[in-house]
């Protein structure tokens, strides 16, 4: 347990809220490390448990060629299940701070975050060895597959060279972070799905039914953060609209009885993208 068995911790006040509906990550400091601490720190929780099983499954089913993860943060373990199905790996995030944490896991950095326990999970929801030796094999292909680590700002329409660029996309925890109403977050998700070539799949993962999620950093202090508070429904609605067909749609929708680090449900998606 993480969050939840800890005694009373002061909580700071949310940022202040935006009237555009669109949360601005420059408001936060010390973001990353904080967010790996509270998140990231020990073995997966039943959260990341869930979406590395769905990952393994989809990731399958991925057409190779590039993937791009927008909205990574300071990860890099849902790359892990993709690596071996796909050409190359392209990284985005808004923050500068979140980027030097990858490119540290990238350059094996002695102070990069330690990813060896979702590395495992991963290896084991295939089916595969979960040696050290394997568990290394796979983070080095994974380091081999990156080719791109750069930034993106999912408030601007899509930079015209991204749109339709890439075969497959990834977004996890970060639509519904970004956009947090009701209409920022399908705009932020209609960014993202720009990026998706036609015939190309989408993949998400978000809170559900969430309106805040919380940030723990080193010195106990909790920051609760806004998100949108969106539903299966939400997205069965917005997906069509963006040119994904209900026909091509795998979601998952999961309540977390006993959360470990304060996430109560989520949701997780592939789509497939119409031809255009
Ligand atoms: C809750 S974190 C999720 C990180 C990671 N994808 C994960 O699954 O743990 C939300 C991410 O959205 C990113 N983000 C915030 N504003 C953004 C923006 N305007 N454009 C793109 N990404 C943004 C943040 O930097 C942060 O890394």
């Amino acid at each position: 347990m993480f969050l939840t068995d800890q005694p009373p911790i002061p909580v700071t006040a949310p940022p202040e809220l935006p009237s555009s509906g669109l949360f601005d990550f420059n408001a936060t400091t010390g973001f990353a490390r904080a967010y790996l601490h509270t998140y990231y720190g020990g073995e997966p929780p039943i959260d990341e448990q869930l979406l590395s099983r769905f990952l393994v499954r989809e990731a399958a089913r991925l057409p190779r060629g590039r993937f791009l993860e927008i909205g990574c943060g300071p990860t890099i373990h849902h790359l892990l299940p993709i690596a071996p199905h796909v050409e190359e790996i392209h990284m985005l995030d808004y923050l500068d701070e979140n980027l030097a944490e990858v490119q540290r896991w990238r350059e094996a950095a002695d102070d990069a975050h330690d990813w060896r326990a979702f590395t495992r999970r991963c290896l084991l929801d295939a089916g595969l060895p979960a040696s050290g030796q394997a568990v290394e094999a796979r983070e080095s292909l994974l380091r081999s597959r990156i080719v791109r680590l750069g930034k993106c700002n999912l408030m601007q329409a899509t930079p015209a060279n991204d749109r339709q660029a890439y075969a497959a996309v990834g977004c996890f925890y970060c639509a519904e972070e970004v956009g947090i109403s009701p209409a920022a977050w399908e705009e932020v998700v209609s960014r993202v799905s720009d990026y998706v070539a036609p015939g190309g799949t989408l993949m998400m993962a978000a809170l559900a039914n969430m309106s805040s999620y919380a940030v723990e950093d080193a010195t106990g202090r909790i920051t609760q953060y806004p998100c949108a508070c969106i539903t299966e429904d939400d997205l069965r609605s917005l997906l069509p609209r963006l040119g994904f067909p209900a026909e091509g749609l795998r979601l998952e929708s999961h309540e977390i009885d006993h959360p470990d680090v304060g996430v109560t449900a989520t949701l997780m998606l592939a789509a497939r993208k119409g031809p255009g």
